[in-house]
């Protein structure tokens, strides 16, 4: 069943759990995806970003998640990541997206929030809810794995509460992606949670708080971003990591012919079962894996 994030939060919030945001590049990532919430019966997010327009365009892709979505057995929300052209926010509404982050986090603070605003307009004709982001989590998005200096926060991105407050006052977003130690890629340090940051951010934000960055971080640390406020976890780099290095483990076995769509059947496999535990973590429902 195809919703907006807003309602997807809403359930979230009711229950003190985290709604899981998955990227999909591809369309086992949807299978994966679906039938592991499917199988936990909990909610979750279907999001593309613009970055992974190479990897897979959004107007191939894009339709297939608002269908599958459509037709899943679970409370689906199909949400446009990290999107910072009025265009790609177009076309993604156009084709039934529920909900769109527009990413002005790059810009100065009245430039994001006057494009914020904007984006609250414009996906309000279409009934879809909109995420807005202060704070940065790393630029390079996803794309960038294992490149880079260290892929750390740097404190100087980290959400400003007082900030936070005056953007969501004049904006009227749903939901705030908010810096307090996490971003996106592999972490090569262990990544240092500013947790109490998630608590005085909801001090002044009565809004679900959304945490990017989810591939690395513990399932402890996601309890406690969970427990202070949390409600929408982005999620990408560590499935995507299953997957592959489970193609790479069969492959290396197979002592014969490889069939492609082997390969498509073993990526959807390991992607469901690191997807399903993910899943369970965020909504309180863990249980002892095999
Ligand atoms: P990861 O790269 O940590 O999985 O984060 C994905 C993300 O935050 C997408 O917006």
């Amino acid at each position: 069943m195809l919703i907006t994030m807003k309602s997807i939060l809403k359930l979230a919030e009711a229950r003190k759990i985290a709604a899981g945001a998955f990227n999909i590049t591809s369309l086992e990532g949807i299978q994966a995806v679906l039938g592991a919430a499917e199988e936990a019966g909990q909610p979750v997010i279907l999001q593309f970003a613009p970055v992974h327009e190479t990897i897979i365009p959004l107007s191939v892709i894009g339709p297939i998640m608002v269908m599958m979505a459509e037709n899943a057995a679970v409370p689906v929300a199909v949400h446009l990541d990290h999107g910072d052209d009025f265009k790609v926010l177009k076309q993604a509404l156009d084709m039934g997206f529920t909900s769109v982050m527009y990413d002005g986090s790059a810009l100065p603070f009245e430039e994001n929030t006057a494009g914020t605003k904007i984006a609250v307009e414009l996906a309000g004709a279409y009934g879809a809810s909109v995420e807005g982001e202060i704070g940065a989590m790393g630029r390079e998005e996803f794309l960038s794995v294992g490149e880079g200096e260290g892929n750390e926060a740097s404190e100087s991105c980290y959400t400003d509460p007082d900030q936070a407050e005056t953007f969501v006052a004049a904006t009227g977003i749903d939901a705030l992606a908010c810096s307090f130690g996490t971003v996106h890629g592999l972490y090569l340090k262990k990544p240092n949670l500013d947790l109490e940051r998630i608590s005085r951010i909801r001090k002044k934000v009565d809004l679900p708080i959304v945490m990017h960055g989810g591939s690395g971080i513990s399932d402890e640390d996601f309890r406690q971003c969970i427990n202070r406020g949390v409600r929408k976890i982005n999620y990408y780099t560590y499935l995507a990591k299953a997957g592959g290095m489970f193609v790479k483990e069969k492959s290396a076995k197979a002592d014969d012919i490889i069939f492609y769509h082997d390969v498509t059947m073993w990526g959807v496999e390991a992607m469901k079962k690191d997807v399903l535990h993910t899943i369970r973590v965020f909504s309180g429902i863990e249980q002892k894996e095999g």
